[in-house]
Protein backbone atom coordinates (compact mmCIF):
# COMPACT_ATOMS: atom_id res chain seq x y z
CA UNK A 1 0.00 0.00 0.00
CA UNK A 2 0.90 3.59 -0.57
CA UNK A 3 1.58 5.63 2.63
CA UNK A 4 -1.85 7.41 2.29
CA UNK A 5 -3.65 3.40 1.96
CA UNK A 6 -5.64 4.25 -0.96
CA UNK A 7 -3.69 2.00 -3.57
CA UNK A 8 -1.95 -1.71 -3.42
CA UNK A 9 0.41 -1.50 -5.65
CA UNK A 10 3.25 -3.69 -3.95
CA UNK A 11 4.33 -5.98 -0.88
CA UNK A 12 7.52 -3.87 -0.64
CA UNK A 13 7.86 -1.83 2.17
CA UNK A 14 4.34 -2.51 4.05
CA UNK A 15 4.93 -3.05 7.38
CA UNK A 16 3.90 -6.64 9.73
CA UNK A 17 1.07 -4.91 11.28
CA UNK A 18 -0.76 -4.20 8.04
CA UNK A 19 0.25 -7.46 6.08
CA UNK A 20 -1.33 -8.72 9.64
CA UNK A 21 -4.75 -6.92 9.68
CA UNK A 22 -5.40 -7.83 6.00
CA UNK A 23 -4.55 -11.57 6.81
CA UNK A 24 -6.84 -11.47 9.91
CA UNK A 25 -9.75 -9.42 7.95
CA UNK A 26 -9.61 -11.98 5.76
CA UNK A 27 -10.05 -14.55 7.81
CA UNK A 28 -13.22 -13.44 8.49
CA UNK A 29 -14.25 -13.80 5.34
CA UNK A 30 -12.80 -17.13 4.60
CA UNK A 31 -16.05 -17.76 7.75
CA UNK A 32 -18.59 -15.62 5.75
CA UNK A 33 -17.85 -16.99 2.75
CA UNK A 34 -18.08 -20.67 4.37
CA UNK A 35 -21.59 -19.28 5.86
CA UNK A 36 -22.68 -18.57 2.01
CA UNK A 37 -23.63 -15.33 3.17
CA UNK A 38 -22.53 -12.11 1.48
CA UNK A 39 -22.09 -8.58 3.13
CA UNK A 40 -23.59 -6.67 -0.07
CA UNK A 41 -24.25 -3.39 1.94
CA UNK A 42 -20.34 -2.91 2.46
CA UNK A 43 -19.72 -1.68 -1.22
CA UNK A 44 -23.38 -1.04 -2.60
CA UNK A 45 -23.42 1.55 -4.77
CA UNK A 46 -19.01 1.44 -5.96
CA UNK A 47 -17.90 0.23 -9.13
CA UNK A 48 -14.78 -1.68 -9.26
CA UNK A 49 -13.14 -2.15 -12.78
CA UNK A 50 -11.12 -5.63 -13.95
CA UNK A 51 -8.64 -3.83 -16.32
CA UNK A 52 -6.43 -6.98 -17.58
CA UNK A 53 -4.09 -6.47 -20.01
CA UNK A 54 -2.79 -9.84 -19.64
CA UNK A 55 -4.75 -12.95 -19.30
CA UNK A 56 -5.86 -14.34 -16.57
CA UNK A 57 -8.25 -17.01 -15.11
CA UNK A 58 -7.92 -17.31 -11.13
CA UNK A 59 -6.89 -13.74 -10.05
CA UNK A 60 -9.77 -12.03 -12.49
CA UNK A 61 -12.84 -14.33 -11.42
CA UNK A 62 -12.14 -14.01 -7.99
CA UNK A 63 -12.11 -10.33 -7.59
CA UNK A 64 -14.82 -10.11 -9.52
CA UNK A 65 -16.82 -12.50 -7.01
CA UNK A 66 -14.75 -10.81 -3.75
CA UNK A 67 -16.58 -7.78 -5.64
CA UNK A 68 -20.00 -9.32 -6.47
CA UNK A 69 -19.82 -10.31 -2.74
CA UNK A 70 -19.23 -7.11 -0.88
CA UNK A 71 -22.45 -5.53 -3.10
CA UNK A 72 -19.87 -3.59 -5.87
CA UNK A 73 -21.07 -3.29 -9.58
CA UNK A 74 -18.35 -5.22 -11.18
CA UNK A 75 -17.50 -4.59 -14.90
CA UNK A 76 -14.46 -6.93 -16.67
CA UNK A 77 -12.43 -5.06 -19.52
CA UNK A 78 -9.97 -6.87 -21.14
CA UNK A 79 -7.65 -5.54 -23.60
CA UNK A 80 -5.58 -7.23 -26.16
CA UNK A 81 -1.89 -5.42 -25.74
CA UNK A 82 -1.36 -6.60 -29.16
CA UNK A 83 -1.37 -3.37 -31.03
CA UNK A 84 -1.30 -0.63 -28.80
CA UNK A 85 1.51 1.81 -27.59
CA UNK A 86 1.23 0.98 -24.02
CA UNK A 87 1.96 4.59 -22.83
CA UNK A 88 -0.76 6.43 -24.45
CA UNK A 89 -3.07 3.47 -24.36
CA UNK A 90 -2.77 3.62 -20.41
CA UNK A 91 -2.86 7.22 -20.05
CA UNK A 92 -5.85 7.31 -22.40
CA UNK A 93 -7.31 4.62 -20.28
CA UNK A 94 -6.86 6.44 -17.43
CA UNK A 95 -8.59 9.45 -18.35
CA UNK A 96 -11.81 6.84 -19.86
CA UNK A 97 -11.84 5.51 -16.43
CA UNK A 98 -12.00 8.94 -14.46
CA UNK A 99 -14.45 9.81 -16.60
CA UNK A 100 -16.28 7.02 -15.67
CA UNK A 101 -15.77 7.52 -12.27
CA UNK A 102 -14.56 4.37 -11.03
CA UNK A 103 -14.14 3.75 -7.18
CA UNK A 104 -12.05 0.15 -7.50
CA UNK A 105 -9.25 -0.74 -10.32
CA UNK A 106 -7.72 -3.59 -10.59
CA UNK A 107 -5.05 -3.84 -12.83
CA UNK A 108 -2.85 -6.38 -14.50
CA UNK A 109 -0.72 -5.68 -17.48
CA UNK A 110 2.50 -7.12 -18.32
CA UNK A 111 5.17 -4.14 -17.92
CA UNK A 112 6.46 -3.36 -14.69
CA UNK A 113 5.12 -0.83 -13.04
CA UNK A 114 2.01 0.17 -15.43
CA UNK A 115 -0.35 -0.21 -11.77
CA UNK A 116 1.71 2.67 -10.22
CA UNK A 117 1.60 4.49 -13.29
CA UNK A 118 -1.91 4.78 -13.86
CA UNK A 119 -2.56 4.93 -9.48
CA UNK A 120 -1.28 8.94 -10.01
CA UNK A 121 -3.35 9.61 -12.96
CA UNK A 122 -7.08 8.13 -11.72
CA UNK A 123 -8.98 9.04 -8.77
CA UNK A 124 -9.82 5.34 -7.83
CA UNK A 125 -8.01 3.14 -5.53
CA UNK A 126 -5.72 1.26 -7.47
CA UNK A 127 -5.13 -2.43 -7.04
CA UNK A 128 -2.08 -4.43 -8.75
CA UNK A 129 -3.45 -7.49 -10.04
CA UNK A 130 0.40 -8.44 -11.09
CA UNK A 131 2.34 -6.37 -13.47
CA UNK A 132 5.17 -7.82 -15.36
CA UNK A 133 8.03 -9.52 -13.34
CA UNK A 134 7.38 -7.10 -10.56
CA UNK A 135 4.90 -7.56 -8.22
CA UNK A 136 1.58 -9.73 -7.28
CA UNK A 137 0.76 -8.20 -3.89
CA UNK A 138 -2.65 -10.26 -3.53
CA UNK A 139 -1.17 -13.43 -4.83
CA UNK A 140 1.20 -13.18 -1.51
CA UNK A 141 -1.40 -12.33 0.56
CA UNK A 142 -3.24 -14.99 -0.13
CA UNK A 143 -0.44 -17.80 -0.04
CA UNK A 144 0.32 -16.20 3.41
CA UNK A 145 -3.08 -16.32 4.31
CA UNK A 146 -2.76 -20.21 3.20
CA UNK A 147 0.28 -21.21 5.05
CA UNK A 148 -1.23 -18.92 8.34
CA UNK A 149 -4.36 -21.27 8.47
CA UNK A 150 -2.02 -24.34 8.06
CA UNK A 151 0.86 -23.59 10.11
CA UNK A 152 -0.57 -21.62 12.65
CA UNK A 153 2.38 -18.60 12.13
CA UNK A 154 4.94 -17.74 9.45
CA UNK A 155 7.49 -16.61 11.81
CA UNK A 156 10.20 -19.44 11.80
CA UNK A 157 8.81 -21.52 9.25
CA UNK A 158 11.28 -22.60 5.71
CA UNK A 159 9.51 -21.56 3.06
CA UNK A 160 11.15 -22.91 -0.49
CA UNK A 161 10.33 -21.32 -3.83
CA UNK A 162 11.11 -23.16 -6.72
CA UNK A 163 11.91 -22.89 -10.41
CA UNK A 164 11.23 -20.03 -12.25
CA UNK A 165 12.03 -17.13 -9.85
CA UNK A 166 13.38 -14.61 -12.71
CA UNK A 167 9.97 -14.01 -14.29
CA UNK A 168 7.96 -14.79 -10.86
CA UNK A 169 6.12 -11.83 -9.76
CA UNK A 170 4.65 -14.06 -7.27
CA UNK A 171 8.30 -14.62 -5.98
CA UNK A 172 9.07 -11.05 -5.94
CA UNK A 173 6.16 -10.36 -3.48
CA UNK A 174 6.30 -13.76 -1.58
CA UNK A 175 10.16 -13.14 -0.61
CA UNK A 176 9.42 -9.47 0.90
CA UNK A 177 5.90 -10.69 2.32
CA UNK A 178 7.54 -13.81 3.81
CA UNK A 179 10.32 -12.14 5.12
CA UNK A 180 8.59 -9.40 6.71
CA UNK A 181 6.96 -11.26 8.75
CA UNK A 182 10.16 -13.75 9.85
CA UNK A 183 9.86 -16.50 7.63
CA UNK A 184 13.14 -18.09 6.40
CA UNK A 185 12.94 -17.70 2.24
CA UNK A 186 14.94 -20.04 0.36
CA UNK A 187 14.70 -19.99 -3.38
CA UNK A 188 15.62 -23.15 -5.87
CA UNK A 189 16.04 -23.33 -9.60
CA UNK A 190 18.67 -23.31 -12.09
CA UNK A 191 21.07 -20.29 -12.73
CA UNK A 192 19.58 -18.87 -15.43
CA UNK A 193 16.13 -18.29 -13.72
CA UNK A 194 17.60 -17.14 -10.76
CA UNK A 195 17.77 -13.29 -10.43
CA UNK A 196 20.66 -11.41 -8.77
CA UNK A 197 18.52 -9.32 -6.81
CA UNK A 198 18.07 -12.60 -4.49
CA UNK A 199 21.34 -12.07 -3.02
CA UNK A 200 20.40 -8.79 -1.68
CA UNK A 201 17.03 -9.67 -0.89
CA UNK A 202 18.14 -12.19 1.85
CA UNK A 203 16.98 -15.40 0.49
CA UNK A 204 19.21 -18.66 0.24
CA UNK A 205 20.49 -19.60 -3.34
CA UNK A 206 19.85 -23.50 -3.97
CA UNK A 207 20.52 -24.78 -7.91
CA UNK A 208 20.58 -28.91 -6.14
CA UNK A 209 16.43 -28.96 -5.59
CA UNK A 210 17.17 -31.87 -2.68
CA UNK A 211 18.81 -29.67 -1.02
CA UNK A 212 17.02 -26.85 -1.21
CA UNK A 213 13.68 -28.31 -0.29
CA UNK A 214 15.84 -30.14 2.97
CA UNK A 215 13.94 -29.45 5.65
CA UNK A 216 11.24 -27.12 4.18
CA UNK A 217 8.10 -26.49 5.65
CA UNK A 218 6.56 -25.07 2.70
CA UNK A 219 7.77 -25.84 -0.88
CA UNK A 220 6.12 -23.04 -3.52
CA UNK A 221 6.26 -24.30 -7.11
CA UNK A 222 6.51 -21.92 -9.57
CA UNK A 223 5.04 -22.09 -13.60
CA UNK A 224 8.53 -21.72 -16.14
CA UNK A 225 6.88 -18.56 -17.72
CA UNK A 226 8.22 -19.20 -21.16
CA UNK A 227 6.31 -16.36 -23.16
CA UNK A 228 8.39 -14.12 -20.76
CA UNK A 229 11.52 -15.97 -21.58
CA UNK A 230 13.93 -14.73 -24.42
CA UNK A 231 16.41 -17.37 -25.68
CA UNK A 232 16.86 -20.75 -24.72
CA UNK A 233 17.37 -20.52 -20.89
CA UNK A 234 16.11 -23.65 -19.78
CA UNK A 235 16.37 -27.58 -21.36
CA UNK A 236 13.75 -30.11 -22.72
CA UNK A 237 10.55 -30.10 -20.27
CA UNK A 238 11.66 -33.63 -19.61
CA UNK A 239 15.14 -32.40 -18.47
CA UNK A 240 13.90 -29.75 -16.62
CA UNK A 241 11.46 -32.15 -14.37
CA UNK A 242 14.30 -34.22 -13.68
CA UNK A 243 16.00 -31.62 -12.04
CA UNK A 244 13.11 -28.92 -10.89
CA UNK A 245 10.42 -31.01 -11.25
CA UNK A 246 8.49 -31.40 -7.70
CA UNK A 247 7.41 -35.25 -7.47
CA UNK A 248 7.75 -37.49 -4.14
CA UNK A 249 11.01 -38.38 -4.24
CA UNK A 250 11.92 -34.78 -4.05
CA UNK A 251 9.60 -34.03 -1.22
CA UNK A 252 10.70 -36.83 1.21
CA UNK A 253 13.61 -34.28 1.94
CA UNK A 254 11.47 -31.80 3.01
CA UNK A 255 9.80 -31.95 6.55
CA UNK A 256 6.84 -34.69 7.19
CA UNK A 257 4.17 -32.48 7.65
CA UNK A 258 5.54 -29.96 4.16
CA UNK A 259 2.61 -28.23 2.69
CA UNK A 260 3.06 -27.96 -1.42
CA UNK A 261 1.59 -24.83 -3.16
CA UNK A 262 1.13 -23.15 -6.61
CA UNK A 263 -0.07 -20.06 -7.66
CA UNK A 264 -1.72 -21.29 -10.76
CA UNK A 265 -1.63 -21.99 -13.87
CA UNK A 266 0.23 -25.25 -13.19
CA UNK A 267 1.90 -27.05 -15.88
CA UNK A 268 1.52 -30.80 -14.68
CA UNK A 269 4.97 -32.95 -15.77
CA UNK A 270 6.77 -29.52 -15.91
CA UNK A 271 7.27 -28.12 -12.99
CA UNK A 272 5.06 -30.64 -10.85
CA UNK A 273 3.93 -34.45 -11.03
CA UNK A 274 0.34 -34.70 -11.33
CA UNK A 275 -0.13 -36.84 -8.06
CA UNK A 276 2.27 -33.98 -5.59
CA UNK A 277 -0.63 -31.35 -7.05
CA UNK A 278 -3.42 -33.56 -6.31
CA UNK A 279 -1.74 -34.77 -2.84
CA UNK A 280 -4.59 -34.69 -0.78
CA UNK A 281 -2.89 -34.25 2.19
CA UNK A 282 0.11 -32.30 1.05
CA UNK A 283 -1.38 -30.07 -1.71
CA UNK A 284 -3.17 -26.95 -0.53
CA UNK A 285 -3.32 -25.28 -4.06
CA UNK A 286 -7.10 -25.33 -4.06
CA UNK A 287 -7.13 -23.89 -0.33
CA UNK A 288 -4.97 -21.30 -2.20
CA UNK A 289 -7.65 -20.24 -4.54
CA UNK A 290 -10.56 -19.87 -1.62
CA UNK A 291 -8.06 -18.14 0.06
CA UNK A 292 -7.51 -15.73 -2.73
CA UNK A 293 -11.19 -14.91 -3.09
CA UNK A 294 -11.42 -13.66 1.03
CA UNK A 295 -7.98 -12.13 0.65
CA UNK A 296 -9.49 -9.74 -2.13
CA UNK A 297 -12.78 -9.06 -0.35
CA UNK A 298 -10.48 -8.12 2.92
CA UNK A 299 -8.25 -5.41 -0.03
CA UNK A 300 -11.37 -4.51 -1.41
CA UNK A 301 -12.55 -3.21 1.72
CA UNK A 302 -9.73 -1.54 3.75
CA UNK A 303 -9.19 0.30 0.39
CA UNK A 304 -12.94 1.08 0.24
CA UNK A 305 -12.46 2.35 4.13
CA UNK A 306 -11.30 5.74 3.33
CA UNK A 307 -13.61 6.67 0.75
CA UNK A 308 -16.85 5.47 2.39
CA UNK A 309 -15.44 8.25 5.13
CA UNK A 310 -16.14 10.71 2.99
CA UNK A 311 -19.52 10.23 1.57
C1 LIG B 1 0.56 -16.07 -11.73
C2 LIG B 1 0.71 -14.73 -12.41
O1 LIG B 1 -0.08 -14.38 -13.28
O2 LIG B 1 1.63 -14.05 -12.02
N1 LIG B 1 -0.71 -16.60 -11.77
C3 LIG B 1 -1.67 -16.15 -10.88
O3 LIG B 1 -1.95 -14.99 -10.78
N2 LIG B 1 -2.26 -17.07 -10.11
C4 LIG B 1 1.63 -17.03 -12.03
C5 LIG B 1 1.84 -17.50 -13.44
O4 LIG B 1 1.35 -16.94 -14.40
O5 LIG B 1 2.56 -18.50 -13.59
Amino acid sequence: MTPSHRHLLQIEGMHPPQIEAMLDLAESYVLLNRSGKTQRDLLRGRTLINLFFEDSTRTRTSFELAGKRLGADVINMSVSTSSVNKGETLLDTAATLNAMMCDLLVVRHDQSGAPNLLAQKVDASVINAGDGTHEHPTQALLDALTIRRRKGRLQGLIVAICGDVLHSRVARSNIHLLSAMGAIVRVIGPTTLIPAECARLGVDVFHDMNKGIAGADVVMMLRLQRERMVGGLVPSAREYFRFYGLDFEKLAHAKRDVIVMHPGPMNRGVEIDSAVADDPVRSVIKEQVEMGVAVRMAVLDILSRESRRNV
